[in-house]
């Protein structure tokens, strides 16, 4: 473990992609996180199979503590999941996988990425407004249990510097 320059400790991270056994680690991650879409596991796999599918998972020495879940359609990606693991929360996670994706996007000439999240999740908004994304428009009660707005966001990737 290091020390950053705000003074708190580090964690090193590694991205990889989603092999089938890690099904078990990421229901545990979703059992804490009812912000995210709740996929069966079979989901899972059948996403990292497909073509255009993107599932990246971010792990420590010791346990994987989050994944990243999208799809590439031409020239467009939609990001579809993403989750950390409640302990591992603020600690540049989410932020890794969310890297590691645009990276991906960027070498297979993806020009604009996109995704929904409820109005009330501020947690995801404040991450994507990090990273550049910004409200696209509104999806009147999208969601259901409970029933909300989804904002849509959105981010060119037309500058290679952001
Ligand atoms: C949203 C979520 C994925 C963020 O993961 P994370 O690993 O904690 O995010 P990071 O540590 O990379 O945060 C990056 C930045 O995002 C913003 N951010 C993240 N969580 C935040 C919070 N709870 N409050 C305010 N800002 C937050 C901050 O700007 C943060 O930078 P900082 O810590 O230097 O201030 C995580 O809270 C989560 O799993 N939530 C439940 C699932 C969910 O809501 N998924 C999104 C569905 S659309």
């Amino acid at each position: 473990m290091a020390t950053d320059d705000k003074g708190t400790d580090s964690i090193a991270l590694k991205v990889r992609a989603f092999r089938p056994s890690d099904v078990v680690s990421i229901s545990e991650i979703l059992r804490d996180s009812t912000e995210a879409a709740q996929w069966p596991s079979e989901s899972h796999a059948k996403l990292a199979a497909t073509p255009g599918g993107v599932f990246l998972v971010c792990e420590t020495i010791t346990r994987l503590v989050g994944f990243l879940a999208a799809r590439q359609v031409a020239d467009e990606a939609e990001i579809l999941n993403i989750a950390v693991y409640c302990d591992f929360r603020r600690k540049g996670v989410a932020s890794t996988l969310l890297l590691a994706a645009l990276d991906n996007f960027r070498r297979s000439a993806i020009t604009r990425v996109f995704l929904e999240l409820r109005e009330s999740n501020q947690p995801a908004r404040a991450l994507y407004e990090r990273h550049g994304f910004v409200p696209a428009g509104i999806r009147k009660s999208y969601y259901r249990d409970p029933t909300e707005h989804a904002l849509c966001m959105q981010k060119k990737l037309t500058d290679p510097s952001h």
